[in-house]
């Protein structure tokens, strides 16, 4: 399946930024269909293939997997019950769905699909957009090889792709999934305190962004372990060392703990309903 005809249900933020992913990493589609529920939503997507809306077409998900051969469900997690009986009827035959909706166990879209339709749980998360996203994909052995493959030439374009047990997607969306919001949690905060050290907001935004941006480039380019990288600018006595033991102090091993604890625990929850 070179070309693969796709279509995207629910291309709202996350969907979005799957789109700038392929649309950057040159994909081609032999057939690109997205759908939202408002025609405001859809218009947003102009030039990104076919862009229906509920709003201008009730029928526009049934319109959008008719013929498809890979169905990317990305709709909010509590939509997915009314959505599948919509377009059961409608999936081609040996049609892959991937779902991305956090939570949502493959056991309950079998039951509402026909037996054909292979489905595949995946985790993307935003840096997707640049080609720098991680996407937990469930390795299931109830889905066929061909239908594993599809699903990662679809997704390989958008970062690394981490094949996981079904039970450590929770764990996925807890880390990778929301991820990008902790770190942006943390430029914020940097910038912040940029600016209680009296610099100008545009130079604390640029301060803190550069921060991340070169450490994160520095890791990856130098191979070394964070820790030791961490280590190699906290001389004993100086400077950074007394910053860091601020951070510990104020329990930030134990802060990332609960917080990932607690992202995973809400996705348990989405996954009841
Ligand atoms: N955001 C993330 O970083 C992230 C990461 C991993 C997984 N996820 C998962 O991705 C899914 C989407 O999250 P999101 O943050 O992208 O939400 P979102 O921005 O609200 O996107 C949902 C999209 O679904 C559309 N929609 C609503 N009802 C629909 C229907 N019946 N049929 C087709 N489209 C419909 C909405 O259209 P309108 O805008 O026109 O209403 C919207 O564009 C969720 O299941 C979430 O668990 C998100």
């Amino acid at each position: 399946m070179t070309a693969p005809r796709v279509a995207v249900l629910g291309a709202g933020s996350l969907a979005g930024a799957m789109l700038s992913g392929w649309e950057r990493a040159g994909v081609v589609f032999d057939s690109l269909v997205t759908v939202n529920r408002t025609a405001a939503g859809a218009a947003a997507l102009a030039g990104r293939g076919t862009a229906l809306s509920l709003e201008s077409n009730p029928d526009a998900n049934r319109v959008a997997v008719r013929g498809a051969d890979i169905v990317v469900i990305a709709v909010k997690p509590y939509m997915i019950d009314d959505l599948l009986p919509t377009i059961a009827t409608a999936l081609a035959p040996g049609a892959v769905v991937i779902t991305v909706a956090a939570g949502i166990r493959s056991e309950r879209f079998r039951p509402a699909l026909p037996r054909s339709v292979a489905v595949i749980r995946a985790m993307p998360n935003t840096p997707s957009a640049v080609g720098r996203g991680v996407i937990g994909l469930v390795a299931d052995p109830a889905v066929p090889a061909e239908a594993m493959f599809a699903a990662r030439a679809l997704l390989e374009p958008l970062g690394e792709v981490v094949e996981v047990p079904a039970d450590q997607l929770d764990g996925i969306v807890a880390i990778s999934g929301s991820g990008p919001a902790y770190v942006f949690l943390m430029i914020e905060k940097l910038a912040s305190a940029a600016i209680a050290q009296g610099f100008e907001p545009g130079t604390a935004a640029l301060l803190a962004r550069q921060v991340f941006l070169g450490a994160a480039e520095l890791l990856v380019a130098s191979g070394e372990d964070p820790a030791e990288l961490r280590r190699r600018v906290t001389s004993p006595n100086g400077t950074t060392e007394r910053a860091i033991a601020v951070f510990q102090a104020g329990g930030l091993d134990d802060l990332f703990v609960a917080a990932t604890q607690a992202c995973r625990q809400r996705a348990q929850e989405l996954g009841r309903g």
